[in-house]
């Protein structure tokens, strides 16, 4: 039978309790059919307090040999500072696998009520995933005085823009033909204008996509007040961050926003993991709604070309919302959902 080596990064806050319900319905997904080997590494702030680092280091070298990797959530600020945790362990990760193309679906399921609509949601956002805002480029001087200067220099290459842009053509052809790019182009005159050519330039080898600029700030309305006018929508990585929660508020909460970090070239394993952070509030409160993980989960097989089980995933976790279970956030326990996706399986 075929088994599939995955590498389990719980993490911190709810990221446990919500990996270990979505490996819990991917395994069940699996029986009979293929087999998942998962394999825990505690790589958190926790580990972080034991030993100075995130992660060890030959964590990419260790996660290099796995076939994909399911994330739970990073983050613990009491303890250690985000931009060290974050810098530690996720952001790494999706740069030094050129997980390039960050996949959020954002979509109304099945008994959910978002808070500015019940149904007519349904986008795709494509987020450039290793570079951008995020490149990391900058630093500090005259730290402490009053002279202190801070830059933090976006980078966009050609390379970078021209494959998350591409990826995103391809994803609008395989769902509605439309298409809209985000940039900034009327304030920032570099960076922006670049990517808006790029998009102009690629459009011309997919005629058979609609392709619409849109500035940041527009979009952000357009979501909330004709997101029917919207399909796959391709944004940069600090853009793209900001819409995504946008998107996952409209879908009616962080529980629901699933994410895939892709590698397209399969050079690398790629890694699944929900939108929402490790949520030190209710951490220890059992109440984390875990079918945004149990979906990335399903993205997840998908992508290792698992499809039917993914979609039975899905299904089991439409039919769980459907009944009204995990629709709302805090009414239900993170078990009494996982296990009524469980029983949802066929
Ligand atoms: C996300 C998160 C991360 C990001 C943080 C935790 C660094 O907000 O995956 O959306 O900004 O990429
Ligand atoms: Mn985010």
């Amino acid at each position: 039978m075929k088994t599939y080596s995955i590498a389990l990064i719980p993490g911190d806050g709810i990221g446990t309790a919500v990996t270990e319900a979505a490996f819990a319905v991917l395994e069940k997904a699996a029986a009979g059919n293929f087999r998942l080997s998962g394999t825990t590494f505690p790589w958190s702030c926790a580990f972080y307090r034991r030993t100075g680092a995130m992660m060890p280091q030959d964590g990419i070298a260790t996660l290099r040999g796995f076939d994909a990797i399911l994330l739970g959530a990073v983050g613990w600020p009491a303890e250690v500072p985000d931009s060290v945790s974050l810098h530690g362990l996720l952001l790494p990760i999706r740069k030094a696998f050129v997980q390039y193309a960050n996949i959020r679906p954002h979509r109304l399921l099945p008994g959910v009520e978002g808070p500015l609509r019940a149904e007519g949601f349904d986008i795709l956002c494509i987020r450039e995933n290793t570079e951008g805002e995020y490149s990391g480029a900058g630093g500090r001087v005259h730290q402490g005085t009053a002279d202190e200067v801070a830059v933090e220099t976006s980078i966009f290459t050609r390379t970078g823009v021209e494959r998350i842009l591409r990826f995103g053509f391809e994803q609008a052809r395989a769902r509605s033909g439309r298409l809209a790019s985000v940039t900034k182009s009327n304030a920032q005159k570099y960076s922006m204008v670049f990517w808006d050519e790029i998009t102009h330039k690629l459009s011309a080898e997919y005629p058979d996509v609609e392709v619409t600029s849109y500035h940041i700030d527009a979009m952000a309305a357009r979501m909330v007040m004709a997101p029917e006018s919207l399909d796959v929508v391709v944004a940069s990585n600090l853009f793209g961050d900001i819409l995504t929660d946008l998107g996952a508020a409209i879908q009616g909460g962080l529980g629901f926003a699933a994410s895939a970090n892709i590698n397209p070239d399969r050079s690398a394993p790629s890694m699944f993991e929900p939108v929402h952070g490790s949520a030190p509030d209710i951490a220890h409160l059992g109440i984390a709604n875990p079918i945004a993980a149990i979906w990335s989960g399903a993205m997840m097989l998908d992508h290792l070309g698992e499809r039917a089980a993914a979609a039975r995933v899905m299904a089991a976790i439409e039919r769980a919302t459907a009944r009204g279970i995990g629709v709302r956030p805090g009414k239900d326990r993170t078990d009494a959902i996982a296990a009524a996706v469980l029983a949802s399986l066929d």
